[in-house]
């Protein structure tokens, strides 16, 4: 027997039990941001490098625990959370998976198998991005957001996106279409990383926190007034947030029970 939604809340739970739990075709959007698999267990050095000039950043590296996986693992991770979104997805909806050249492929994969139709790769460029530390290979600049949905028939805002105009965004001029290259900084505004000063401790800070700019530019390409957002690895929260900025109802899961302090946080910041 399957639950009825869980509207505006958000779950401590692996979210490969509590998809299951949710009722079919019933959800418009998914935004969600997986593990990349990307962290090697051990801690990234700055140490040869000497002072980056002219990067005035301030990056975080992504090595956490949840992020380790062997590979055979993270498939059957990644192909259980496209099964389910699949399931859960109304015949209208879509998803955006976020990823990079690292587990983009994966997804890609994953996303065919379980009948997704792919609409967009976007490529999130990053002009503000992390130096490269080993001098060995190119500056990786962009990130991916695999745009898929359920049938040939979803949501386009096409008259109000074409009309927007995005000041920061230097490949998208008003009254123009807007490409899948997004021109979107990493930084995220002082409101955005509020929540490190209450919640102090470093364990609580989510190193992969999305700006909140680019998950609103995902809900405005396709959002229509009363859908449903949902979000399976909510993070710090950014999806939700941007829900909540944008009046849609959202559910949200995440594993990790000091993150989900500071989503309820973020959130009530705001109600
Ligand atoms: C890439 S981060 C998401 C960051 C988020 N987009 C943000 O802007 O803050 C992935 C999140 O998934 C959570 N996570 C990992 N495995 C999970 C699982 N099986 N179920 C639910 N959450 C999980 C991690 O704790 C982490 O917060």
């Amino acid at each position: 027997m399957k639950n009825s939604l869980p509207i505006n809340s958000i779950t401590n739970e692996d979210c490969l039990t509590f998809i299951p739990r949710l009722p079919d075709n019933s959800i418009d959007i998914i935004i969600t941001d997986p593990p990349y698999a990307i962290s090697k267990g051990k801690k990234l050095s700055m140490k040869n490098v000497g002072k980056l000039s002219g990067f005035g950043g301030d990056w975080d590296i992504i090595n956490e625990e949840w992020d380790l996986f062997s590979f055979e693992d993270y498939c059957i991770l990644i192909e259980k959370v496209l099964t389910e979104s699949y399931r859960v997805l109304k015949p209208t909806g879509t998803v955006f998976v976020c990823g990079t050249y690292h587990n983009i492929g994966i997804i890609n994969y994953f996303a065919l198998q379980a009948n997704f139709n792919i609409i967009n790769e976007i490529i999130w460029y990053k002009r503000n991005a992390f130096p490269n530390l080993t001098q060995k290979c190119l500056t990786a600049s962009h990130e991916n957001i695999l745009w898929i949905s359920k049938s040939n028939s979803w949501n386009y805002n096409y008259k109000s996106i074409k009309k927007a105009k995005y000041p920061f965004d230097n490949l998208k001029k008003e009254n123009k279409q807007l490409r899948s290259v997004w021109d979107i900084p990493n930084n995220k505004e002082k409101d955005e990383l509020a929540y490190r000063e209450v919640f102090s401790d470093s364990s609580y800070w989510v190193k992969s926190q999305k700006p909140l700019r680019l998950i609103d530019r995902c809900l405005e390409i396709t959002a229509k007034p009363g859908d449903i957002v949902a979000d399976w690895f909510v993070g710090s929260g950014t999806t939700l947030i941007s829900a909540l900025n944008h009046s849609l109802p959202f559910i949200g899961c995440e594993a990790n029970p000091k993150f989900v302090e500071v989503i309820k946080w973020r959130l009530n910041q705001r109600r």
